[in-house]
């Protein structure tokens, strides 16, 4: 077949169509693996229900499912929103009635709001009214939020938007900051320590969630509020986070290499068991 005009653009198309998929959340193994840690966890009936609400093509395993959200932003356009936070440059702080909204100043529409949202929408499972929301979808977003909030750069600030405007090099490539925090740490994670295998970093981040974080743990699950989830405590801790290490010593152009990479690899592999361990709380509450 010869390549005309029309299959260059129609290339040309796909390939702007598909590329901003890879570039938001975690990456794929980042929210895999916060999914996998938090199945692992679940009670009987938050069990039971993950498995009823997943499409039979996922075969039980959450994970499989945990990007969804992020391939289907484009096609729900009103969701591309809810995956991230932007707050005021350089305060350092999160407020729910401050920065909870669009970009239109739509409130209740950021990554916090719409964990609420499907928090609320999944407490209907099991009544007799069937819910007039999908469950399944609402599932597999809060799986998704529930990871995308503990990446501190979706807690980000307003006019780089998260890390995204600022070009670096990660080694001898070139990325942006917040795909950095999304990807690049943990790729090179898992080729230094795992194998290239992201089964083996999820193994690691369970054995130390069960030994070297065991007494943290019950204060991840807690909200002071006493109700769960409590997406505010997450987000703050998020630009926190942002500030003390993502953002600290970068600039347009940085160079980012083993002193940035094995001081920041502790902090990502705690925001991905917090996650998990989060989001099992939040479906073990919601489906007790
Ligand atoms: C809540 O969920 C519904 C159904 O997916 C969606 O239409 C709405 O935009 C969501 N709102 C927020 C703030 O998440
Ligand atoms: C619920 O959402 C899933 C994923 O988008 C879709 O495959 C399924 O058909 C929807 N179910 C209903 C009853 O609309
Ligand atoms: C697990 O904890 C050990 C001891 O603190 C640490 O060296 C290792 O990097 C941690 N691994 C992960 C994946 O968190
Ligand atoms: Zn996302």
């Amino acid at each position: 077949m010869k390549f005309t005009k029309s299959h260059v653009a129609t290339l040309v198309g796909l390939l702007l169509f598909l590329c901003p998929l890879v570039a938001h959340g975690w990456g794929v193994d980042g929210h895999l693996t916060v999914c996998r840690i938090a199945q692992a966890r679940l009670s009987d009936a938050a069990a039971n229900a993950v498995k009823d609400l997943l499409p039979a093509s996922a075969d039980d395993d959450l994970g499989s499912l945990c990007s969804w959200a992020d391939e289907v932003k484009f096609h729900y356009r009103w969701s591309s929103a809810l995956h991230f936070i932007d707050t005021p440059d350089n305060l350092c702080t999160y407020q729910y009635t401050r920065d909870c909204k669009d970009e239109n100043g739509i409130k209740d529409r950021c990554v916090a709001g719409a964990i609420n949202n499907y928090t609320t929408q999944l407490l209907s499972y099991g009544n007799d009214a069937p819910s007039q929301y999908n469950l399944t979808e609402a599932l597999l977003f809060l799986a998704h939020f529930m990871g995308d909030i503990h990446q501190p750069l979706h807690v980000g600030f307003t006019s780089d938007k998260g890390g995204n405007t600022i070009d670096v090099h990660w080694y001898t490539r070139k990325s942006v900051l917040h795909h950095v925090w999304d990807d690049n740490i943990i790729e090179t994670a898992e080729q230094r320590y795992d194998n290239s295998d992201v089964n083996e970093l999820i193994d690691a981040l369970q054995k130390n969630i069960t030994d070297e974080w065991a007494d943290k743990v019950k204060t991840w699950e807690a909200c002071s509020s006493g109700k769960l989830p409590c997406p505010n405590v997450y987000a703050s801790e998020s630009i926190k986070a942002a500030c003390n290490w993502a953002y600290k010593g970068v600039s347009e152009n940085s160079v980012l290499e083993d002193n940035y990479f094995l001081t920041r690899l502790p902090v990502v592999n705690l925001r991905l068991a917090q996650g998990g361990v989060r989001l099992a709380a939040t479906l073990n509450s919601i489906f007790g």
